[in-house]
């Protein structure tokens, strides 16, 4: 039987004293997740270290990343955040003076730091413009050229809650032999996505936000067009084949994605993944993905007749997601935020608007508590 969404929310305690809708931001975590954390440093604190046991739990969790991304299991890394795998990219091709990168005006700084600093090898970072809050495929395509090696889009905006058509963009970006590269931060594990099936060949993402996860651990999948020219810009004991041979040394990578994780893994993060991936696949991604734009739907509808402006007015429905931009036609956001927060709905201020993002642990009674504490 899958868990619903009422047997979900009921793990989580937070939502006993909060309408939490703040999944965008860090998502609050479960009683399980806690558990497995907890269960982890109690042993490290007790009993010797038994490195075959949670080896072989790190796997069954790489395998939890592999189900609920619909990709091998082979082609994920454990990271410790979206920057960390997006920067794994920029720091591993081999660029050229002259190369560029094209990427997304408003995107979250993580995917877009790691492309400007390439500026000093001599590659140009261009910014798509979105158009009324919109990435438009051909007019993002339209930025490229011949001497474009990577297009680097969020599928998901952090800002305006916009989902871009990764089909679309992608098949471009194939046509033209250009890697498109992928911060999933804000769409995997509240929306059900198909990554393997999708033409796209890199993605990152934390795990804090919708995938429920603690802070500090993230997962990229690395698709096979790039893993073939994508070098680990960190060496340790884990990339190697011979990760056990301490006094073999023997640079010969692994032949998987794990070949890009260095040394320790972030354990207590992996298993509190390991715990949050476990409820999602049991809710069912497409599940999960049909309550949370159920509930952004009900914002969508009913802020507008409580005269608050939605930042993304024009937005179709394929490109809605979890997240639900607004403003108040007069108040500043800061004051509606502090009214909120008196009447513990928690949501956050992006800008010179509020953004919204339920996800499946929220109902109805939590939309209704953010409507009802709204200022006319
Ligand atoms: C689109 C996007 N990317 C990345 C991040 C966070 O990146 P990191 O996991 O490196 O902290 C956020 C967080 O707000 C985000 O919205």
């Amino acid at each position: 039987m899958p868990l619903t969404a009422q047997e979900m929310r009921e793990l989580f305690p937070i939502t006993q004293r909060y309408a939490y809708l703040n999944a965008a931001s860090i998502a609050p975590l479960a009683g399980p997740v806690r558990a497995a954390i907890d269960v982890y440093l109690g042993r490290q604190g007790e009993e010797p270290f038994d490195e075959a046991q949670w080896w072989k739990l790190r796997e069954q969790v790489r395998g939890l990343v592999g189900q609920l991304l619909r990709v091998r299991p082979e082609t994920c890394a454990f990271t410790y955040s979206t920057t960390a795998g997006l920067s794994l990219v920029a720091a591993g091709l081999d660029w050229h003076p002259g190369d560029n990168v094209v990427g997304v005006h408003g995107e979250y700084p993580a995917n877009i730091y790691p492309w400007m600093a390439l500026e000093d090898r001599g590659v140009e970072f261009r910014l798509y413009q979105p158009v009324d809050g919109r990435v438009d495929p051909a007019g993002l395509l339209g930025r490229c050229d011949g001497r474009t090696r990577l297009v680097a889009i969020s599928w998901v905006q952090f800002w305006n809650g916009f989902r871009s058509d990764l089909e679309a963009i992608g098949r471009g970006c194939r046509q033209r032999d250009i890697f498109l590269v992928v911060d999933g931060v804000q769409a995997i594990g509240g929306l059900d996505v198909e990554v393997g099936s999708l033409p796209l060949d890199f993605l990152a993402a934390g795990a804090q936000k919708w995938l429920l996860g603690p802070m500090g651990i993230g997962v990229s999948y690395v698709g096979p067009r790039l893993f073939e020219q994508l070098r680990p810009s960190t060496f340790g004991t884990e990339n190697v084949v011979k990760d056990h041979e301490y006094f073999d040394y023997d640079l010969t990578l692994k032949p998987t994605a794990r070949r890009f994780e260095d040394g320790s893994p972030n354990l207590p993060g992996i298993l509190g993944l390991g715990a949050a991936l476990n409820l999602l696949v049991r809710a069912g991604p497409a599940r999960v993905e049909a309550h949370v734009l159920h509930l952004a739907q009900l914002l969508r509808d009913e802020l507008p007749r409580r005269g608050y402006q939605l930042v993304a007015p024009g937005v179709k429905p394929a490109e809605h997601s979890g997240i639900v931009s607004f403003r108040h036609p007069r108040m500043v956001p800061d004051e509606v935020d502090a009214r909120l927060r008196d009447a513990r709905v928690i949501l956050s201020r992006r800008g010179d608007f509020l953004r919204v993002s339920p996800h499946y642990y929220n109902n109805e009674d939590d939309i209704d508590r953010l409507l009802e504490a709204l200022p006319a």
